[in-house]
Order: structure tokens, then C-alpha cells, then sequence
């Protein structure tokens, strides 16, 4: 049977992963790997909308990858690029602006809120899901893994795909399946937003253990319970859904909770345990691959490379199909 085409990724305005990237998409992305085949993004162009600082963005590429290596990418599988080494890209994106207005773009919950607190107004962030509609469609890619926040842009990717099949007149484009890499998003230490590292609320893969330490001990619990023997409430406890996330059985755990038998102290100790015992292999490689960036550059040239032969050839066969060359 023919592989199935995947492509997903991430925008590198962030310098670190972090715990919700893992469960959020990345621990799919590597179970989906092997049985299909995997591209995956570094949207370097895409990040200029909202990090004006280069030497920043071009750090975090290579942070980026090497925490995808650590966590358990294969190249032997995955082919990593950076967005902006496959210039045909923006042929498809500009071409597919012609299929969208601003009111269309501006549906887009993301982009809704941010034009609303005034905060990103730029027209490469209004645009960005025609951006990721010449990622995912240039690649003819049958699924996309993301979080529970980019299903909006998906199907928004989704509809513009439509428009140009309508426009060509045939089903040219398939639709682009979800896989959903988490049902629900993941939190963050505070329990009221998704975790991020810019609202610091996040558990980075890149922590030191003192640091695991300090924010662990940060994390939202049960409000109402200044005693350890006051019966807790595990429901919106941060702690007990990072406890599950790790695969911790925690039924006896919320029995001891609830009968106030066991401190918030407690709990968060194992969960440090659980993280702690997660991150060592991971930092362990982390800290091996930062010794060697050109194996990392080469990888990365390597996956470029690859993966813009794939652009290119199917950017020749998508003008064809409609004769947009006069010469
Ligand atoms: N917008 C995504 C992020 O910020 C990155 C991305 C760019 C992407 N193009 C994509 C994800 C295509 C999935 C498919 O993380």
C-alpha cells in the first residue's frame, strides 16, 4: 500500500519545547513515522510574523530539531526542512490568496484575538493559513498532526483547497485529515490557558532538574486546601492531569487525595520524579546533538533537499493542470 503523506510542524518563535508539544503532537507524530511519510516544518517564514529577530528564529531552528532527534524523530523516516530553503512554497501561497478575502481570514480564532488585543496586525500573520495551506498542499499531504488550537487552521486550509479545486475544476486537491494529537489541549501549570512558553506556564524539555523543581512546585492544585488533611479536589488539580499524561496510575493516588491522607507536597514529588525520569535520555541526547551542529545542519540540509524536489515537481504538475505558462 502506498504511505500515506503527513505534514506537520512548528513555527520556530519558541526556543524551547515543551511538555504539551510532546503530548500535544510530537509523541503522534512519532508514533506515525514509520507507517507513512512524515515532513516536518520548521516555518521560519512564518515566524517572522510575530519574532523580528533573525538571529532568534535561526537559533531555534536548530534547537527545534535537535529537541525532535532527542524526543524520538527519525530521519531515516522524517524528512525536517526549513520553510524558507523551499522558496516554490510562496508560489503556491500567493496563488492561493487569490481564493481568500479578510473577512474569511479573520474567522480564524487565533487571528481573531490577536487583532482584537491589537497586538500582531501584520498581513504575513492575517495570511497565515493560506501560508499553511502551501505547506500542507504542496506536499499533496494526506493528514496533518496538530494540536487541538490549529484545527480552525486546518479546516480553513481545507476550504481554500476547495475553492482551487473548484477553480480547476476537479478534485485535484484531497482533503487534508486531522490527527488529532491530543484530545484535549494541553494546560498549563496554572490551569487557565494552553500551555505556552510565552505565557510562562510551561514545562520545558530543556529544564535543569532545579528548575522542574520550581515549577512543579508552582503548579495550580486545589485552591481550598491550606491542610494537608482537608480533603483535596483532583478534578481541575494540574497535578493529577500531568500525572496521567506521564501514564501514572493515579486512582490510588485521588482515593489518599480525597481523604486528606496525602499533601500537595506529595503529589508533586512524584510527579518531579515522573518528569525527572522522562527528561534524563532526552537531555542526555539533547546535550550530545548541541556538540555537534553541523550533523544537525546536515540533516537539515539533507530533509530540505528532499523534500523541495517533492515541492517542485508537484508545483510543475499543479500549473500544468491549468496551463499557466505562456511560455
Ligand atoms: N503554525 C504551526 C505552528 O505554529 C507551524 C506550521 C506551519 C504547520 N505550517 C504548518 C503545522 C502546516 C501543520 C501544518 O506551530
Amino acid at each position: 500500500m502506498k504511505k500515506k503523506i503527513i505534514l506537520t510542524g512548528d513555527s520556530p518563535t519558541y526556543n524551547k519545547l515543551h511538555i504539551g508539544h510532546y503530548f500535544g503532537s510530537i509523541k503522534k507524530r512519532i508514533k506515525y513515522q514509520k507507517k507513512n511519510k512524515l515532513y516536518l516544518i520548521i516555518a521560519d517564514n512564518q515566524a517572522i510574523s510575530n519574532e523580528k529577530n533573525i538571529d532568534i528564529i535561526n537559533k531555534n531552528i536548530l534547537e527545534i530539531t535537535i529537541e525532535y532527534l532527542a524526543l524520538g524523530i527519525n530521519t531515516k523516516y522524517t524528512n525536517i526542512f526549513v520553510q524558507s530553503k523551499i522558496p516554490e512554497l510562496n508560489e503556491f501561497y500567493t496563488f492561493f490568496l487569490n481564493f481568500v478575502n479578510y473577512n474569511f481570514l479573520i474567522k480564524n480564532p487565533t487571528i481573531k484575538k490577536e487583532l482584537k488585543n491589537k497586538k500582531i496586525n501584520n498581513l504575513g500573520f492575517i495570511t497565515y493559513p493560506v501560508s499553511q495551506a502551501a505547506d500542507i498542499l504542496s506536499f499533496l499531504s494526506d493528514y496533518t498532526i496538530v494540536g487541538k488550537d490549529q484545527i480552525p487552521i486546518i479546516e480553513q486550509v481545507n476550504k481554500i483547497s476547495k475553492r482551487v479545486n473548484n477553480f480547476l475544476g476537479k478534485n485535484y486537491f484531497k482533503k487534508c485529515k486531522i490527527i488529532n494529537g491530543n484530545k484535549n489541549t494541553i494546560m498549563g501549570i496554572y490551569g487557565k490557558n494552553k500551555m505556552s512558553k510565552s505565557l510562562n506556564n510551561s514545562i520545558n524539555i530543556n529544564s535543569t532538574d532545579k528548575e522542574i523543581s520550581k515549577i512543579v512546585n508552582k503548579i495550580y492544585t486545589d485552591p481550598n486546601r491550606i491542610k494537608k488533611n482537608i480533603p483535596g479536589n483532583y478534578k481541575n488539580n494540574m497535578v493529577f492531569k500531568y500525572l496521567s499524561l506521564f501514564s501514572y496510575n493515579t486512582s490510588k493516588l485521588k482515593k489518599e487525595y480525597l481523604n486528606g491522607n496525602i499533601s500537595d507536597c506529595y503529589t508533586k514529588k512524584i510527579l518531579k520524579e515522573r518528569i525527572l525520569d522522562f527528561l534524563v535520555p532526552i537531555k542526555k541526547k539533547i546535550n550530545e546533538y548541541r556538540k555537534n551542529i553541523d550533523f544537525i545542519l546536515e540533516i537539515l540540509k539533507k530533509g530540505t533537499e528532499k523534500s523541495r524536489s517533492v515541492v517542485c515537481k508537484n508545483l510543475e504538475k499543479f500549473k500544468k493542470n491549468f496551463g499557466k505558462s505562456i511560455f
